[in-house]
């Protein structure tokens, strides 16, 4: 019996690119194409062509600019939320439950990974409902107020995705080169399990 079965495996993977698409557009939208550094920058550089605009108009501009990058945050947050729906129905499946039963006989480094791995689902269910909730405020009309209180909770939630995924790679490839060899690969072919 394969330990990973095929859509579990394709499941993960398309799931680890969208994640980290996901803190690629944050990550962006806070360095590079932030409005606060591009609009002083817009205002400063035009100046030195004598265009003259207002902080106000530098910031719109900034702001115009990051929109198109911004859009795949939402995209991909559309695929995100597929792939939540899709982690779902794994559940039901051997290869999507088998980290989390009889946790009892596993050590207490497992049972952290795995217990780990569960904070991780809820924390990506709250991402996709808080996000989806903002992207539709309208819709549900929401207040500002609201909208503005779900970003802050939204943004600070981001930071368990924040640790969590470097936490994992570096975890599973010490793993893979200690006590668990082909934990890696095994994700990649499906690996035999030797019961
Ligand atoms: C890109 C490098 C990555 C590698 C090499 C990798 C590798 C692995 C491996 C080997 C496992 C099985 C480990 C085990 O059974 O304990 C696993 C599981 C898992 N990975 Fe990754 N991963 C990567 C990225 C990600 C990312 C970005 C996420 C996003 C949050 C993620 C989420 C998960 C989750 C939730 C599980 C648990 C699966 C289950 O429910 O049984 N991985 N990963
Ligand atoms: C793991 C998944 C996600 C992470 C790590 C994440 C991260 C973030 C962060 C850090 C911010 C604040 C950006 C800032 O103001 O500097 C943000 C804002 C936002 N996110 Fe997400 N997000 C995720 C999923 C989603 C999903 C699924 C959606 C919905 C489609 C979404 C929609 C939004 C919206 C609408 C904003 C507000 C942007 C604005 O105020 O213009 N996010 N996200």
């Amino acid at each position: 019996m394969q330990k990973w079965r095929l859509d579990f495996r394709i499941w993960h993977w398309i799931h680890a690119v969208v994640i980290l698409g996901l803190l690629g557009t944050v990550f962006l939208r806070k360095t590079f194409l932030s409005w606060r550094t591009n609009s002083e920058l817009l205002v400063q550089k035009l100046a030195e062509i004598n265009i003259d605009i207002t902080m106000e108009q530098g910031k719109m501009l900034a702001k115009a600019i990051r929109a198109p990058m911004w859009e795949w945050h939402i995209l991909l947050g559309y695929a995100l939320t597929a792939l939540v729906i899709w982690r779902i129905v794994l559940f039901f499946t051997e290869s999507g439950k088998q980290n989390y039963q009889n946790l009892e006989k596993e050590t207490l480094h497992k049972k952290i990974v795995k217990y780990g791995y569960l904070v991780i689902y809820a924390t990506i269910l709250f991402m996709t409902i808080s996000g989806l909730t903002m992207h539709f405020h309208e819709v549900l009309g929401l207040t500002k107020e609201l909208v503005h209180d779900i970003k802050d909770i939204h943004e600070l939630v981001f930071n368990v995705i924040l640790v969590f995924v470097p936490l994992h790679i570096v975890g599973v490839i010490v793993a893979d080169a200690r006590d668990e060899k082909g934990i890696i690969s095994g994700m990649i072919h499906g690996e035999r399990k030797e019961k």
